[in-house]
């Protein structure tokens, strides 16, 4: 597996500031003397993203933000727009992930316009697609994914080469501890290809597998062929599961 990997840790809402702050540091000291392929970055809270951005400054640990809105500034109570985390220092724009579909009502319309601001700010999309249990025991789960895969990209300009990353995280997978099962996720992630080859053939497009992901499952993701990374939310909110999860995928490259 000599690939560059991606691993995202995607903090969610678990930590407050002091955690999310101590997190930062003792990731910078971990990854301060490693060199290899595998990239990693951190989506914290838009409340400690200015000081997590601050820890991380002359580290190789990027960050990103977890929701933006897509209206540069004005009167949009709570929101924070994607120019805002640019000019933050934000590298990537998290987008459509399933607790703000599910949660918070965002529609495929809404993730659209995410994703060309995202574009126009200059930050790099991490797309989340996935079905639920229902829609998979319906036999309904590429057929899910290709509805949402269609109306973020369908018709959209994108420059070439630009780099997106889509994430299939089955929304079933998702903090339960019941990961998909590595073969089912490889059928999809070829798919999504398959799929983004003809909306976004302009596009660098990576794939990341995201649910439950944890040091025991990882490796079995990161050797099928279409995978690129992993976006992992509980594991990655202590310092223990990221080592454990970097070493398991350090076994693996040695
Ligand atoms: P999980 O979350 O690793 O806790 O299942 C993944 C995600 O929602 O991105």
């Amino acid at each position: 597996m000599n690939k560059p990997i991606y691993f995202f840790a995607n903090w969610k809402m678990y930590l407050d500031n002091l955690e999310s702050e101590k997190l930062a540091f003792d990731l910078v000291d971990y990854f301060k003397d490693k060199n290899d392929n595998i990239s990693i970055a951190v989506l914290p809270s838009a409340l400690s993203f200015i000081s997590v951005k601050n820890i991380l400054e002359n580290s190789n640990i990027k960050i990103g933000s977890q929701n933006s809105y897509w209206i540069d500034k004005g009167g949009y109570t709570g929101e924070v727009s994607m120019q805002m985390y640019k000019s933050a220092g934000s590298n990537f724009s998290l987008i459509g992930h399933s607790e703000r579909r599910h949660i918070f009502k965002e529609s495929n319309h809404d993730i659209r316009e995410k994703l060309e601001s995202a574009i126009v700010a200059g930050l790099t999309p991490i797309i989340c697609v996935g079905e639920t249990g229902q829609e998979r025991n319906d036999g309904r789960a590429e057929e899910i994914v290709e509805i949402q895969l269609r109306a973020v990209f369908e018709n959209i300009l994108i420059p070439d080469g630009l780099e997106i990353f889509i994430a299939y995280e089955p929304v079933w997978a998702i903090g339960t501890g019941k990961a998909c099962n590595p073969e089912d996720a490889e059928q999809m992630h070829q798919k999504v290809l398959t799929i983004a080859n003809v909306l976004i053939s302009s596009a660098n497009v990576k794939i990341l597998y995201g649910g439950s992901v944890s040091e025991k499952n990882v490796v079995s993701y990161l050797t099928k062929d279409s995978i690129d990374g992993v976006l992992v939310g509980n594991a990655s909110t202590k310092i223990d599961t990221v080592v454990a999860i970097h070493q398991a995928l350090s076994k693996e490259i040695a």
